[in-house]
């Protein structure tokens, strides 16, 4: 038979997700509607970023978002395609945005979710053609909820479920559950479909790569100095100092880490009091990925990141995520510093 070349049970995202719901006797197939309208909003991202050059879809939008980031052509079209997938699955009552100011609310009171979103991460690098991708997290909402942008000041450790999807060579789904794994899927884009490829994903416990702005160096705090020195040292490594790798964007940073293993940081510095990535829709959601592949994420306080609750929609906190030995490595010496 031909099974012995080809796999001909090909796990897509599609069925992994109905064979979670009926894991879940308790399961109403919401969240899993909710899912399905998430990948078509992937799909058409990654159709439109594929397409940018030759549609004239490169280059800025005019506008400015509420994060103080010019907004790139892509920025507005991945929102507005994020938002529609959203409003039409019926199954979220609000939305936050890096794109948007304000909390969207839809109208479906009943609905039980809450999205938070960042539908270009690394778009900065877009018209370059580096890999670019979306990051989002999925909250629900308790039956106290009024349908106020409040509801979405939540710690991490709320999260239902959350990733990303990296725009590179293929397109990729990384996708974890509350206490669960992280799985990662690649888009086969004949058959339109994200396929598992990635089953189970864990982070090796250490490996000698960092990932950081380097260039904001004059404005660190001491131990993040030291720290960064102490990667560069040949003798307190093994005789070979740490390799540097910093694409600028978070997804595509924090997906090599999860698979290379290495640690990405974006500190809060003297220029920076509150870090750059912001917490609703960059680290909380990363951090849930990571903390579920085994790693570690802190923030710039050494808070565990999952645990911190934004005052507000758009605030920020320094970040580092990683393998569990590297970020352990930066809590040991902000700890010998303070
Ligand atoms: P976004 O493109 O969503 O605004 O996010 C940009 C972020 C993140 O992707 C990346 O890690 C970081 O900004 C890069 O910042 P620097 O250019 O300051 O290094
Ligand atoms: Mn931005
Ligand atoms: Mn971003
Ligand atoms: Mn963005």
């Amino acid at each position: 038979s031909g099974s012995e070349y080809i796999n001909t049970d090909i796990v897509t995202l599609t069925r992994f997700l109905t064979e979670e719901q009926a894991r879940h006797k308790e399961a109403t197939g919401d969240f899993t509607l909710l899912c399905h309208a998430l990948q078509f909003a992937f799909k058409q991202i990654a159709y439109y970023i594929r397409r940018a050059t030759l549609i004239n879809l490169t280059g800025l939008a005019g506008s400015v978002n509420e994060t103080g980031d010019d907004q790139k052509k892509l920025d507005v079209i991945s929102n507005d395609l994020f938002i529609a997938a959203m409003r039409s699955s019926g199954r979220v009552r609000l939305l936050v945005s890096e794109e948007e100011e304000e909390a969207i609310i839809f109208d479906h009171p009943d609905a039980r979710y809450a999205v938070v979103c960042d539908p270009i991460d690394g778009s900065s690098n877009l018209d370059a053609g580096v890999s670019v991708g979306t990051i989002f997290g999925i909250y629900k909402l308790s039956d106290a909820a009024t349908g106020t942008k409040e509801d979405m000041l939540k710690p991490g450790t709320e999260l239902v479920a959350s990733g990303f999807t990296m725009y590179g060579a293929s397109a990729m789904l990384v996708i974890t559950m509350k206490g669960g794994n992280v799985n990662g899927f690649t888009l086969d884009n004949a058959l339109g479909e994200f396929i598992l490829t990635h089953p189970n994903m864990r982070i090796p416990k250490s490996r000698a790569i960092y990932s950081v702005n380097e260039g904001n160096s004059c404005y660190w705090e001491e131990p993040v100095k030291k720290w960064v020195e102490s990667l560069k040292d040949p003798e307190a490594n093994g005789g070979k100092p740490y390799s540097a790798r910093y694409i600028g964007s978070m997804v595509a940073d924090a997906y090599r880490t999860l698979l290379y293993g290495g640690i990405f940081a974006y500190p809060a510095d003297k220029k920076s009091p509150k870090g750059k990535l912001r917490i609703l829709y960059e680290c909380a959601p990363m951090a849930q990925v990571f903390e579920n592949a085994g790693g570690q994420a802190v923030d710039s306080n050494m808070r565990r990141m999952i645990d911190v609750v934004p005052e507000h929609i758009h605030d920020r906190s320094g970040i580092f995520l990683g393998s569990y030995d590297e970020v352990q490595k930066v809590i040991d010496i902000h700890k010998k510093h303070a």
